[in-house]
Protein backbone atom coordinates (compact mmCIF):
# COMPACT_ATOMS: atom_id res chain seq x y z
CA UNK A 1 0.00 0.00 0.00
CA UNK A 2 1.36 3.20 -1.12
CA UNK A 3 0.33 6.65 1.10
CA UNK A 4 -0.03 9.56 -1.04
CA UNK A 5 -0.55 13.06 0.32
CA UNK A 6 -0.09 16.98 -1.05
CA UNK A 7 -1.42 20.35 0.34
CA UNK A 8 -3.01 22.53 -2.22
CA UNK A 9 0.24 23.12 -4.41
CA UNK A 10 0.46 19.67 -4.99
CA UNK A 11 -3.74 19.38 -5.16
CA UNK A 12 -3.56 18.67 -9.55
CA UNK A 13 -0.77 17.08 -9.38
CA UNK A 14 -1.77 14.28 -7.15
CA UNK A 15 -4.66 13.46 -8.60
CA UNK A 16 -3.15 13.21 -11.70
CA UNK A 17 -0.73 10.59 -9.82
CA UNK A 18 -3.87 8.50 -8.22
CA UNK A 19 -4.84 8.47 -11.69
CA UNK A 20 -1.70 6.67 -12.87
CA UNK A 21 -1.82 4.70 -9.99
CA UNK A 22 -5.09 3.24 -10.09
CA UNK A 23 -4.34 2.57 -13.86
CA UNK A 24 -1.24 0.70 -12.78
CA UNK A 25 -3.39 -1.07 -10.27
CA UNK A 26 -1.29 0.08 -7.34
CA UNK A 27 -3.35 0.17 -4.43
CA UNK A 28 -3.31 3.70 -2.16
CA UNK A 29 -4.53 5.34 0.33
CA UNK A 30 -4.79 9.40 -0.16
CA UNK A 31 -4.27 11.11 3.16
CA UNK A 32 -5.32 15.07 1.55
CA UNK A 33 -5.74 17.15 1.03
CA UNK A 34 -8.64 16.48 -0.66
CA UNK A 35 -9.68 20.51 -1.92
CA UNK A 36 -7.92 22.90 -3.53
CA UNK A 37 -8.67 25.42 -0.47
CA UNK A 38 -5.44 26.76 1.20
CA UNK A 39 -3.89 24.49 4.09
CA UNK A 40 -0.54 23.39 5.51
CA UNK A 41 1.73 20.99 4.62
CA UNK A 42 2.61 19.90 7.56
CA UNK A 43 -0.31 18.22 8.28
CA UNK A 44 -0.13 16.12 5.48
CA UNK A 45 3.14 15.42 4.89
CA UNK A 46 3.52 13.93 8.56
CA UNK A 47 0.73 11.72 8.24
CA UNK A 48 2.07 10.02 5.49
CA UNK A 49 5.45 10.08 7.21
CA UNK A 50 4.11 8.42 10.10
CA UNK A 51 2.08 5.75 8.19
CA UNK A 52 5.42 4.67 6.13
CA UNK A 53 7.33 5.02 9.78
CA UNK A 54 4.32 2.80 11.21
CA UNK A 55 4.48 0.19 8.51
CA UNK A 56 0.65 0.88 7.50
CA UNK A 57 2.31 2.34 4.20
CA UNK A 58 5.43 0.69 2.65
CA UNK A 59 6.53 3.78 0.83
CA UNK A 60 5.00 7.37 0.23
CA UNK A 61 4.81 10.17 -2.52
CA UNK A 62 4.02 13.83 -0.90
CA UNK A 63 3.60 16.79 -3.05
CA UNK A 64 3.73 20.76 -1.85
CA UNK A 65 3.94 23.71 -4.53
CA UNK A 66 7.90 22.59 -4.39
CA UNK A 67 7.86 20.02 -2.55
CA UNK A 68 10.43 21.28 -0.72
CA UNK A 69 8.47 21.82 2.84
CA UNK A 70 6.18 18.73 2.85
CA UNK A 71 9.57 16.42 2.16
CA UNK A 72 11.63 18.94 5.15
CA UNK A 73 8.55 17.87 7.37
CA UNK A 74 8.31 13.55 6.25
CA UNK A 75 12.24 13.91 7.35
CA UNK A 76 11.66 14.46 10.69
CA UNK A 77 9.61 11.29 11.18
CA UNK A 78 12.19 8.60 12.39
CA UNK A 79 13.06 6.06 9.61
CA UNK A 80 11.83 8.24 6.74
CA UNK A 81 13.90 9.14 4.17
CA UNK A 82 12.33 11.29 1.75
CA UNK A 83 14.06 12.63 -1.18
CA UNK A 84 12.61 15.88 -3.15
CA UNK A 85 13.34 14.48 -7.26
CA UNK A 86 12.78 16.75 -10.28
CA UNK A 87 14.61 14.24 -12.38
CA UNK A 88 14.13 10.31 -13.39
CA UNK A 89 18.21 10.12 -12.44
CA UNK A 90 17.81 11.30 -9.05
CA UNK A 91 14.58 8.87 -8.30
CA UNK A 92 16.56 5.49 -9.82
CA UNK A 93 19.74 6.73 -7.74
CA UNK A 94 17.90 7.32 -4.20
CA UNK A 95 16.62 4.00 -4.54
CA UNK A 96 19.55 2.57 -5.11
CA UNK A 97 21.60 4.48 -2.81
CA UNK A 98 19.53 5.54 0.14
CA UNK A 99 16.09 3.10 -0.14
CA UNK A 100 14.02 6.45 0.02
CA UNK A 101 11.03 5.35 1.43
CA UNK A 102 9.06 8.17 0.26
CA UNK A 103 9.29 10.47 -2.59
CA UNK A 104 8.53 14.10 -2.76
CA UNK A 105 7.80 15.84 -5.77
CA UNK A 106 7.26 20.23 -6.64
CA UNK A 107 3.32 20.92 -8.51
CA UNK A 108 4.77 23.78 -9.23
CA UNK A 109 7.98 22.55 -10.63
CA UNK A 110 7.30 19.50 -12.50
CA UNK A 111 5.19 18.93 -15.72
CA UNK A 112 2.79 16.30 -15.10
CA UNK A 113 4.55 13.88 -17.89
CA UNK A 114 7.80 14.32 -16.15
CA UNK A 115 6.14 13.67 -12.29
CA UNK A 116 4.47 10.50 -13.64
CA UNK A 117 7.58 9.00 -15.15
CA UNK A 118 9.68 9.83 -11.97
CA UNK A 119 6.97 8.41 -9.66
CA UNK A 120 7.31 5.18 -12.06
CA UNK A 121 10.96 5.03 -11.84
CA UNK A 122 10.41 5.58 -8.28
CA UNK A 123 8.15 2.80 -7.29
CA UNK A 124 10.02 0.40 -9.88
CA UNK A 125 13.84 0.58 -8.64
CA UNK A 126 14.55 -1.64 -6.20
CA UNK A 127 16.82 -1.02 -3.73
CA UNK A 128 20.70 -2.02 -4.37
CA UNK A 129 21.25 -3.84 -0.96
CA UNK A 130 25.16 -3.01 -1.71
CA UNK A 131 26.90 -3.31 1.84
CA UNK A 132 28.17 0.26 1.32
CA UNK A 133 24.85 2.25 1.31
CA UNK A 134 23.15 -0.09 3.50
CA UNK A 135 26.14 0.95 6.06
CA UNK A 136 25.27 4.39 5.12
CA UNK A 137 21.80 4.30 5.46
CA UNK A 138 22.53 3.18 8.97
CA UNK A 139 24.29 5.91 9.76
CA UNK A 140 21.54 8.25 8.85
CA UNK A 141 19.38 7.22 11.92
CA UNK A 142 22.94 7.93 13.87
C1 LIG B 1 2.24 26.95 -0.46
O1 LIG B 1 2.01 28.19 -1.04
C2 LIG B 1 3.71 26.57 -0.59
O2 LIG B 1 4.47 27.33 0.30
C3 LIG B 1 3.91 25.09 -0.34
O3 LIG B 1 3.14 24.37 -1.26
C4 LIG B 1 5.32 24.57 -0.50
O4 LIG B 1 5.90 24.98 -1.68
C5 LIG B 1 6.19 24.73 0.68
O5 LIG B 1 7.35 24.31 0.70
Amino acid sequence: MLGIGSDHGGFQLKQAIMAHLRQRGIEYKDFGTYTEASCDYPEYGRAVALAVAAGECDRGILICGTGIGISITANKVPGIRAALCSDCFSAEATRLHNDANILALGGRVVGEGLALKIVDTFLDTPFSGEERHARRIAKIEG
